[in-house]
């Protein structure tokens, strides 16, 4: 990642209006939506000087923002594919078959946890509940969910992913 790390000026502007909802001083309220925003725009994971960058435009310390990006899964902190499948492990997914999913994508992709397929193009990312447990197992990839898995509903997914045509946004 080079020195020169800056969002887009639209990006930006979204960044300060963000920012302006939060009174005076308190504009690390923004980092969390502003962390999203830094890993959508900086390749999907959020390299040290990604961090650094967060800190200088919310005038924070870098140590703020690593905190709470290494806090929460939803933040990458390492390079992962273009779709990641962030597959629910909690009990209800669990008692439901959650690990026999877990297993097969491993088995499919030749990946285990936290790994990526070496096309980048999948990364298995095993997850806290996702709040969607009357529909377990299910995972989530982008900002979709998919539920009620079987592992026939996998090979479709990982297909449709595969051939570009699974939303991620
Ligand atoms: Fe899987 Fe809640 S346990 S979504």
């Amino acid at each position: 990642m080079s020195e020169n790390i800056a969002f887009k000026p639209e990006t930006l502007e979204q960044v300060h209006k963000i920012i302006a909802r939060y009174p005076a001083g308190r504009q690390k309220s923004a980092l969390i939506p502003v962390l999203h925003i830094a890993q959508k725009e900086f390749g999907g994971w959020l390299d040290v000087p990604v961090m650094d960058y967060v800190a200088t435009v919310l005038e924070i310390k870098p140590i703020e923002v690593y905190e709470v990006a290494t806090f929460y899964t939803m933040f990458n902190m390492q390079p992962v594919g273009k779709y990641v499948l962030e597959v629910c492990r909690t009990g209800p997914c669990m008692t439901r078959g959650s690990e026999h999913i877990l297993n097969h994508i491993r088995k499919t992709l030749n990946i285990k946890d936290g790994e990526t397929t070496e096309d980048g193009m999948f990364t298995l990312k095993p997850a806290e509940c996702l709040g969607a447990c009357g529909y377990a197992p299910m995972m989530q990839i982008g900002k979709f969910y998919h539920e009620h898995l079987t592992t026939e509903k996998v090979d479709e997914i990982l297909e449709l992913c595969r051939q570009g045509a699974l939303a991620l946004d």
